[in-house]
């Protein structure tokens, strides 16, 4: 395992993800991490970029003790001045020019006996000029004591170090965003040849471990308990607790009424005879309804409302299953609540954000409140949702539901604006349906984000046969995006969408006019409300 210690750079994540991508297993925290505290020993220590000045009174450093392990580091842009400022604490000064961007870098190979080989180590089978990206303000002055230049720009002369006998490595560039070219095969580097991580890490070998894990944490008969939207991430999740525990998994799915057209239903078809899972549907439609009722112009109050009736339901379904699971032939307790937390929400739970180690407690869509006293088992926390999806796929979850969308919790009545009635959510998910199936026929779907069909509160005129109707408007939003932080409307062609018009306007009642969002993200969201 190679462990990657975060200053908070906004890149940091993409260090583990390359690691990954060579099969090196590899874990991110932050870097006040103490190493008496860690419980493993690291092969190898990355220190990330971040947003500070090393000689700042209160900027973050790392527990000496890492300085002390004989193992390989390689610092990144911070994380060299660390190195620096940590071998001779005068070296780092603001650099005049701040640099961002592209850059050309050259590379100093050290042949003579005197530096030793592993100083190129770093950057091995590379062209002697490289483009790297950088993004920095500060720089070295001069070269720490013991080390020697092995790279450098323009702008920059020690964009790379090296220490002479020990297996330090600084760059002031980013070889993990995809602005370095070459950057993943100098990451390989430093973790294959470096410091000899194994590439052992595949998803068939993550599946064993996390089932053995799971089947070690809750025991011979300890119960668990999730919740399950019909999304990727949950189905995968309780999937995997499926494998290891089989029926001491109960799966909830709440029917809050403003699920898809039809979703309750394949949902329940898919998890439970095609997957398997013990599975609950509950359907609470008419209390989240009930409540939606007379709420018009108030987005966050919509959220609240579904948020907390979720809770309510949930807790009410998960006190019938632990008592008839107290009662049942394992006669274990239900102990464990299952949650689908993703490595990206982990990252951003344990982040180092600023000069006093902030730490914010993580809370997952539907976080349920801790009167329930469940032990939180979260098998997905190491994934990045490719790696879900790949997981997915190896436990046998059918592509179009590992393919999905994303879908909000509180559902069609964030699309639907304006008050959340019975007749609204008939018309929104009708159209909704058409558009998605649409999409699907023209075989878009998974080169689109995300797509759905929002029904605008506002009526306008328009003539059905021979009649006048005065009927309402539906908006279709879909989106391309990678992070879901910023967006581009989908250029779909004119006949694509003279057809899904046709097809709304012909087969759902009530609309007499479709419109196409052309906004991006910013300033437009990609939820309506
Ligand atoms: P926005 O609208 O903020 O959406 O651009 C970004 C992503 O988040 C989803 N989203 C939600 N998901 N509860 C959820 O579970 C919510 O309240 C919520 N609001 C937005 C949205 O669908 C998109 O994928």
């Amino acid at each position: 395992t190679i462990l990657v210690l975060d200053f908070g750079s906004q890149y940091s994540h993409l260090i583990t993800r390359r690691l990954r991508e060579l099969n090196v297993y590899s874990e991110m925290l932050p870097c006040t991490q103490k190493l008496s505290e860690l419980g493993w020993t690291p092969k190898g220590v990355i220190l990330s970029g971040g947003p500070y000045s090393v000689y700042w009174p209160d900027a973050p450093h790392v527990d000496p003790e890492v300085f002390k392990l004989d193992i390989p580091i390689l610092g990144i842009c911070y994380g060299l001045q660390e190195i620096a400022w940590n071998h001779d604490n005068t070296n780092v000064l603001a650099g005049e020019k701040r640099e961002y961007g592209h850059a050309y870098l050259k590379v100093e190979r050290h042949g003579d006996a005197s530096t030793g080989g592993h100083v190129n180590a770093l950057f091995k089978d590379l062209e002697d000029d490289m483009e790297v990206w950088m993004s920095h303000g500060d720089k070295l002055s001069h070269i720490p004591e013991g080390f020697v230049t092995v790279a450098t720009t323009d702008n920059a002369p020690f964009a790379g170090i090296a220490h002479r006998e020990k297996k330090l490595y600084g760059i002031q560039f980013h070889p993990e965003v995809t602005h370095t070219p070459k950057g993943k095969l100098l990451l390989k580097n430093f973790a294959v040849d470096i410091c000899q991580a194994k590439t052992n890490w595949t998803m068939s070998k993550f599946v064993d471990q996390e089932i053995a894990r799971i089947r070690a944490l809750v025991g011979e008969k300890g119960q668990v308990i999730g919740a399950v939207s019909g999304g990727v991430d949950s189905t995968v999740a309780a999937k995997l607790m499926q494998e290891a525990i089989g029926d001491r998994f109960h799966a909830v799915l709440v029917d809050n009424g403003v699920l898809r057209l039809n979703e309750a239903q394949i949902v329940k078809e898919t998890l439970t005879k095609g997957l398997g899972i013990n599975l609950t549907v509950v359907d609470a439609s008419e209390r989240f309804l009930g409540r939606l009722k007379g709420i018009t112009d108030d987005p966050e109050k919509k959220r609240k409302v579904i948020g907390n009736t979720f809770i309510e339901v949930f807790q009410e379904e998960a006190k019938k299953i632990a008592a008839a699971a107290h009662n049942s032939e394992h006669a274990g307790e239900i102990e464990w609540l299952l949650q689908g937390t993703l490595y990206p929400d982990v990252i951003e739970s344990i982040s180092f954000k600023g000069p006093s180690a902030t730490i914010k407690t993580h809370h997952n869509v539907g976080g349920l409140p801790a009167t329930m006293s469940l032990k939180l088992i979260e098998p997905l926390r190491e994934l990045f949702k490719d790696e879900v999806r790949e997981l997915g796929t190896n436990l046998g979850i059918p592509e179009d539901l590992v393919w999905r969308h994303p879908f909000p919790g509180p559902g069609i009545a964030i699309r639907i604006l304006g008050e959340v009635t019975p007749e609204q959510v008939r018309i929104a998910r009708e159209a909704d349906h058409i558009f998605i199936e649409e999409i699907k026929a023209a075989g878009l779907y998974r080169k689109i984000s995300q797509a759905f069909a929002a029904l605008l509160p506002v009526k306008a005129v328009g003539v059905m046969g021979d009649k006048r109707v005065h009927d309402q408007v539906i908006a279709l939003r879909a989106v391309e995006t990678t992070d879901f932080m910023t967006a581009d409307w989908y250029p779909f062609d004119g006949e694509f969408l003279k057809k899904v018009s046709r097809r709304i306007v012909n087969e759902v009642n009530g609309v007499c006019r479709v419109v196409y969002d052309v906004t991006s993200k910013p300033p437009g969201t990609i939820e309506m409300e």
